[in-house]
């Protein structure tokens, strides 16, 4: 057998990790691959409490969060740091995953040392650069970067033929977050626990459970915590929220929230007790991109927190309701959703448009492949 194959895979953020965590696992179980991983340390904590709960191999750290970091001064830092690891490292592909800067800047680093670019969940698009911010840029640069593009779903690769991505180079393979929550949530000794237990004990009633940190929906955020608070005022209805480490979410949504009695209020949830709290829940309230793919596969009704959606599979099949980030728009869509049990069932039916939890094992196939052959001759 030859040398196998070095896959280096650049990631810095919570949701980063939970979506390679299961191909990382995968790849590095494989002969063929000798797995170098570069955590660029975007989130501190929220990244650290990924690592402990699947083992996630660490190679080189970072280590770069600053408190309300900067786009521009992430993007430069990363940029050197990421480009002196690679130029020491010299591996034969770089995978990055999704739209943040650490997926952004490992692409843009890849490709000026040579080395062919990934992408993982390649092919999600809104069609608005400001929505989400910067997020659907950066998809859109990494589209440009790469020579390998793992689409999560058909219409994934539409907007990358769309986008003029050769045919040969789009992979349909399904996303491989549902592979971490196929593989948590199937965890035997799968409980809340600690602050979540404790939480979870005082809920009598519906349950809701919110989660919001985008950018473009930081003008709105005192706004978007007001309406939970109405939300926690109804009889019986509990609100269960891990807050963002952001300053600016908890800037805007700790006066307001605090002191709301059946507003629960947790520190960030490491992603098995998150899960667990999401199948807790009645209803899913949020603007997360990962959310939205997740609900459904667990049968959970989603109203997120945004006015597009760069996941319309979901929305198509009824469990995900756009809602805005207007606080009465929030508060009737979610009132409705509670009161109306019809409604609330019709959006609970389990259905997994983003995969069957097996993206991770086409992944490692397809990379085997591609770097045998082509891709491994530099194409
Ligand atoms: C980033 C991503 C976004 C992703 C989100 C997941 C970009 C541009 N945005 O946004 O796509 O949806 O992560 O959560 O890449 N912080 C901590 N500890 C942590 C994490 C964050 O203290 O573990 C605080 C820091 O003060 C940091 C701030 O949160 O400066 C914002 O983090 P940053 O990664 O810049 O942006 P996010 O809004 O988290
Ligand atoms: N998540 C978590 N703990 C939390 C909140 C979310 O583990 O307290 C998980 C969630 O299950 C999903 C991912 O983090 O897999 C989503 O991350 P986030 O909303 O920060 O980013 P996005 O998906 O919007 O990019």
């Amino acid at each position: 057998m030859g040398k196998p194959i070095r896959i280096c895979f650049v990631f810095g953020t919570r949701p980063e990790a939970i979506k390679v965590a299961p191909v990382i696992a995968n790849l590095g179980a494989c002969k063929a691959f000798e797995v170098i991983t570069v955590l660029t340390g975007q989130h501190r904590e929220m990244l650290d409490q990924v690592v402990d709960v699947f083992g996630i191999p660490v190679t080189h750290d970072l280590d770069v969060m600053q408190p309300e970091q900067t786009l521009s001064g992430l993007t430069s830092v990363l940029c050197e740091r990421v480009g002196e690891v690679l130029r020491r490292e010299s591996p034969d592909c770089v995978v990055v995953q999704g739209d943040t800067t650490s997926c952004f800047v490992g692409g843009l680093a890849a490709f000026y040392h040579g080395i062919p670019v990934a992408h993982l969940e390649a092919g999600l698009r809104t069609n608005d650069v400001r929505q989400p911010f910067p997020e659907e840029m950066n998809r859109r640069l990494v589209g440009r970067l790469a020579t390998v593009h793992f689409a999560p779903t058909e219409s994934a690769r539409e907007n990358l033929l769309r986008e003029n991505v050769a045919d040969n180079r789009i992979w349909v393979v399904g996303n491989s977050g549902i592979d971490a929550l196929r593989i948590v949530s199937e965890r035997p000794n799968l409980e809340p626990e600690g602050p979540l237990a404790d939480a979870l004990s005082q809920c009598a009633g519906t349950v809701i459970a919110v989660t919001s940190h985008r950018r473009e929906n930081m003008p709105f955020m005192s706004g978007i915590a007001e309406a939970i608070r109405e939300l926690a005022e109804i009889e019986k209805v509990d609100v269960v929220f891990p807050v963002h480490l952001s300053p600016k979410v908890r800037g805007a949504v700790l006066p307001i929230l605090e002191r709301v009695a059946r507003c629960h209020l947790l520190e960030p949830l490491a992603y098995d007790q998150f899960v667990a709290m999401m199948k807790r829940s009645d209803i899913l309230l949020t603007d997360s991109g990962g959310v939205q793919e997740e609900a459904p596969y667990l049968g959970k009704p989603v109203l997120v927190i945004r006015r597009k959606t760069e996941r319309p599979e979901a929305v198509d099949a009824g469990t995900v309701r756009l809602v805005g980030e207007n606080r009465t728009s929030i508060v009737s869509a979610t009132r409705e959703l509670i009161h109306d049990a019809e409604l609330r069932a019709r959006m609970s039916r389990a259905i997994n448009p983003y995969g069957d939890g097996h993206t991770s094992e086409r992944v490692a196939r397809i990379l085997l492949e591609y770097l045998d052959g082509e891709g491994g001759a530099g194409a």
